[in-house]
């Protein structure tokens, strides 16, 4: 644990929109007086209709309910596009940069955009997508992403966009949950060099879901896919017969926005929902006060869209202000451990916003391939998904940003739309691996496990007592769901699955999930996903995944795998299980290591004791505690023996 402090450096105290005496008097008003607070913050937004409540909310399961501006209506596209074109609408909305260097970058206006969105929307209704049906988007990094995106909250359509590195059956699971009809995708996606068969993955999937039909296909590398008559449509084709006008859909602020699924501790991923009025005000308010936005500046978040990072900070957040937003198709190590720091050059971007997962790998590549670089434009510098370890954050200022640019480290998650605990770069001192002080409206809590609320310096589970604008409102099509797996745990607190540290200035550090989530380069997984798509193979008749500590990656994933009697486990089973998960669920589940296990240690009900599978996958075996209730106590000794040497 570091102790060192990075005071605010002079310059941000004196000229950052939020200083530490502002950010003290906001922070009281808005636990104190939420609905003054947050009825002067909606008015960031163009409403339709104002609202005239500001919220109706409550964790008790007696009148449990999240809603936000209720009354107010509003369309979240034209608060991007719209309300911008008088003022900025020859100003740089998109700069978007290819995986391939030697493809020039893109520079799409506000203006531009705003007929693309359009013209994109026009073809969706001439397709028969209307408000509150879902479209599912599987697109690479490029701007019709956005376009797409902004084009269903235009018409009132539901997005669900699924990460594109996602298999088919990944792909097909989430068409079929949320009922779309309509799929947007690309030929091919391109990433560090390589090609990602989008279109056939999508008609792959699509042999599971007989409803889809319509799936609109973007050229992006112009690779020859097959197209079936009457369901598929060439985006351009497309588009070329629609104006370039198409009046926004007046949505009520608790009409869904978007579906965004994500990995719980328990059963397939689910599918987050969040509404529009509360997760525009709350994706602004974070984008401009985090990272101290002011207009005009170019500001790089190097996150997918398919992420929910992707979606609050490189669509919404930055074009509801105005921003000038980069999007980059590409990697961080491609060509060269330089790419993110040429882009940053390039660009001029000033403000840049990265995982630690990219850190940690570039920090290994060593220094010159960052200090042949200028980054003389940088000034902030922030951080997301994962804890970020000390050395890591100490390489980000010192090396990336040469001492002068604050870093944010914002805790947040898919449910809460949008940074909950992060310093403002203006206002809190950085101590490096703590995310810090809430954001306005955040009441966190830390309780042990029995639900009693621990005060001062103390260390127990992440608890937030009070509602804010941007938090989830449901998972789809499983209402039940929503409050059993958060409001439960802790009744009447939503429930972080986070464990966290408080020190004795207030400063929260997260210490990572402490349900069975595990975070894979800044990706969530749930152990149970990936344990049911190896029971799904043939061979095997049992799995348990836990997480490893992984230098790279933050954590591993180590699975342990039973394989039926009348196989024998060996090197080619090991693999193939490797490939079939890969093909099963995504690349991004690959499991870093199998062990075959003859028996996993069990209590006498049956129940897998992962904490002794975590502790053996940490090679933490001199400290297992109490193994005296299992059923067959040996299983361990032979899990021990078994374990590989890691590297
Ligand atoms: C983890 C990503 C420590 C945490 C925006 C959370 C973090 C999960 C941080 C959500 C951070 C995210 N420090 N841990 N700055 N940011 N996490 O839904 O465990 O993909 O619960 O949202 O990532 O992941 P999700």
């Amino acid at each position: 644990m570091s102790e060192a402090i990075h005071p605010v450096p002079e310059a941000w105290a004196k000229n950052a929109l939020i200083n530490a005496d502002r950010y003290a008097e906001l922070y009281r008003q808005s636990v104190e007086d939420p609905d003054g607070f947050w009825r002067q913050e909606a008015q960031r937004l163009d409403w339709l209709t104002p609202f005239t409540r500001v919220q109706r909310t409550s964790f008790d399961e007696a009148d449990f309910g999240i809603r936000w501006f209720e009354d107010g209506a509003l369309n979240i596209a034209a608060n991007c596009l719209d309300r911008h074109l008088a003022v900025r609408g020859d100003a740089i909305a998109i700069l978007w940069e290819s995986d391939d260097p030697s493809e020039p970058e893109r520079r799409i206006s506000y203006r531009q955009l705003h007929a693309e969105v359009c013209r994109f929307a026009n073809l969706l209704k001439a397709r028969g997508v209307g408000r509150g049906d879902r479209v599912t988007l599987y697109l690479p990094m490029v701007p019709e992403a956005a376009v797409a995106m902004l084009a269903c909250a235009r018409i009132g359509a539901i997005h669900s966009i699924v990460f594109a590195g996602f298999s088919p059956d990944a792909l097909a699971g989430r068409i079929l949950d949320c009922g779309s009809r309509l799929v947007v995708t690309a030929d091919e996606g391109l990433r560090g060099g390589r090609r990602v068969p989008l279109k056939a993955n999508v008609d792959e999937a699509l042999t599971h879901c007989r409803d889809v039909d319509s799936v609109i296909v973007l050229r992006r590398t112009g690779a020859d896919v097959a197209m079936q008559a009457g369901r598929d449509v060439d985006w351009h084709e497309g588009v070329a017969s629609q104006p370039a006008e198409c009046p926004p859909e007046a949505m009520n602020a608790e009409d869904p926005l978007f579906i965004l699924y994500t990995s719980g501790s328990t059963g397939k991923p689910k599918g987050v929902l969040h509404t529009t009025g509360g997760y525009a005000v709350w994706a602004s308010m974070t984008h401009q006060y985090v990272f101290d936005y002011r207009p005009g500046q170019i500001f790089w978040c190097a996150a997918d869209i398919g992420w929910v990072t992707g979606h609050s900070y490189v669509v919404y957040g930055p074009l509801i202000n105005g921003a000038t937003t980069v999007m980059f198709e590409g990697v961080p190590n491609w060509p060269d451990p330089s790419r993110f720091w040429q882009v940053v050059d390039k660009f001029g971007v000033e403000i840049f916003y990265g995982a630690p997962t990219a850190l940690r790998a570039l920090m290994r590549e060593g220094d010159h391939w960052v200090q042949k670089t200028r980054r003389s434009s940088l000034r902030l510098l922030g951080s997301v998904g994962e804890p970020i370890n000390p050395e890591a954050w100490e390489w980000y200022h010192r090396v990336v940003g040469e001492g002068r640019c604050p870093i944010v480290d914002t805790w947040w998650q898919t449910e809460t739309g949008a940074a909950m605990i992060t310093p403002l770069p203006g206002a809190t001192d950085l101590k490096p691996g703590s995310a810090s002080k809430p954001m306005f409206g955040v009441a966190p809590q830390l309780v042990d496990s029995e639900g009693k609320v621990l005060e001062g310096a103390t260390e127990g589970c992440l608890v937030l007592t009070q509602s804010w604008p941007g938090q989830m409102r449901g998972v789809w099509g499983d209402p039940e769901r929503f409050f059993q797996t958060y409001f439960t745990t802790f009744p009447g607190k939503y429930f972080t699955g986070d464990g966290c540290r408080r020190d004795a200035d207030g400063y929260y550090w997260i210490t990572g999930r402490i349900d069975d989530v595990i975070n894979v380069s800044g990706h969530r997984m749930g152990t149970a996903e990936i344990e049911s798509a190896l029971v799904a193979h043939e061979a095997v008749a049992e799995a348990a995944v836990v997480g490893m500590p992984h230098a790279i990656k933050g954590q591993g994933i180590y699975a342990y795998v039973t394989t039926n009697a009348e196989v024998e486990p060996d090197e080619a089973l090991r693999r193939a299980l490797v490939q079939w998960v890969r093909h099963e669920i995504g690349p991004i589940a690959t499991p870093d290591v199998i062990q075959f296990a003859p028996g996993l240690p069990k209590t006498r009900s049956g129940k897998i004791m992962r904490r002794i599978l975590r502790k053996i996958a940490e090679n933490e075996t001199s400290n297992l505690g109490d193994i005296s209730t299992l059923a067959d106590p040996s299983v361990v000794a032979t899990l021990i023996a078994d374990r590989p040497q890691l590297a």
